[in-house]
């Protein structure tokens, strides 16, 4: 006889209050921390995201703060984490929560799903953990779980399989008593993180090991099923280092960029040569390269040369001479950070 959906929430409760992890935002169920801590969550393994989160609460302590906030200060307490766009949209929703609702989160859940960022698995998140509401927040991790405990051999990818395994969730979490809905939620993301991993899931230690469909017929470890990945796009990328003493020339990007608006970096442009690619921003001579690097983001993979020079005049259109210290105070991509690295030592 299969095990009735309140007997599993059953098991996977009282594993949860035994095993999890303690991490910060669970400590405290405020929705602004929540919020954050989802945000910060997405695509961005619990290691890394560990240093930032509380350091962006001590900056950022409320909803207010973080709405008032200039857009520089909020990107540069990001920096690092990458995915950029998930601050600027933190910041917008920010200020919509405080000009519409006075600063009070919002506790409805199309309410949130309207906010910047907030799409369908992080508004159940923060319904159910912020608000002991009975939504059912599936994640990557969530998905995998599922499709493991039904032996789902469908594309994890298509709606098909995430429409039903969301349906699972769903009728899962109908069963939770109230106070313990947030739980729910934490304990199908951490059976996934520490568990039901990738690869090479723990069954002996799984609370459902008993019901699982996947553990039952051998097949866990290659669930779920993905789709054909997308090849990563190669993207080759030449970038400057132009000197003059500790400063270098650099510009800030444009408000209206599609990537990385507001960001610091230094002259960069697409292909790469052993000489300095035509046509170039700014005039340059005594070219030397001084290494290569490559930088993957999302799904594509950056191929770069730095290079050093001299610029020709000392007014370069659209660059300004920054100190190579403020330049590191400053938003600066990743990718110019990098760069940086092959002068360190002689210039700061
Ligand atoms: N990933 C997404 N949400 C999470 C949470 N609340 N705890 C740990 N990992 C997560």
């Amino acid at each position: 006889m299969s095990t009735s959906p309140a007997e599993l929430v059953r098991q996977l409760l009282d594993w949860y209050h035994t095993s999890h992890r303690d991490l910060p935002w669970r400590r405290n169920a405020d929705p602004y921390r929540v919020w954050v801590s989802e945000i910060m969550l997405q695509q961005t393994r619990v290691e890394a995201v560990l240093p930032y989160y509380e350091r962006f609460l001590q900056h950022f302590p409320t909803v207010e703060s973080l709405a008032m906030a200039p857009r520089q200060e909020v990107l540069a307490n990001w920096a690092g984490l990458g995915y950029y766009r998930r601050a600027r949209m933190l910041h917008d929703a920010a200020k919509r929560i405080v000009r519409d609702f006075g600063g009070q989160w919002p506790a409805d859940y199309r309410t949130m799903r309207s906010l910047p960022g907030i799409g369908e698995y992080t508004a159940a998140a923060i319904a159910s953990i912020a608000f002991d509401q009975p939504r059912a927040a599936l994640d990557g991790n969530g998905l995998r779980v599922l499709a493991r405990f039904t032996d789902d051999r469908r594309d994890i990818r298509g709606a098909a399989c995430r429409r039903a395994l969301q349906v699972l969730a769903g009728s899962l979490m109908e069963t939770v008593l109230p106070g313990q809905r947030g739980a729910f939620t934490q304990a199908l993301i951490e059976l996934g993180a520490t568990v039901c991993i990738p690869r090479a899931p723990r069954c002996l230690n799984c609370p459902w090991k008993a019901a699982c469909a996947g553990f039952a017929s051998g097949t866990a470890p290659e669930l779920p099923v993905k789709g054909r990945h997308r090849t990563l796009r190669r993207v080759e990328l030449s970038i400057v280092i132009a000197r003059r003493g500790n400063r270098v020339l650099a510009r800030e990007r444009p408000a209206d960029a599609s990537i990385m608006p507001g960001f610091w970096e230094l002259p960069t442009v697409e292909g790469l040569s052993g000489a300095l690619p035509d046509p170039w921003p700014v005039g340059l001579r005594e070219v030397s390269r001084l290494g290569a690097f490559s930088h993957a983001i999302t799904n594509t993979s950056y191929a770069c040369q730095v290079y050093e020079a001299h610029a020709e005049s000392s007014r370069v259109s659209g660059y300004r001479w920054v100190a190579v210290a403020d330049l590191r105070r400053k938003p600066l991509a990743t990718i110019s950070k990098k760069a940086l690295r092959f002068v360190a030592g002689t210039i700061n």
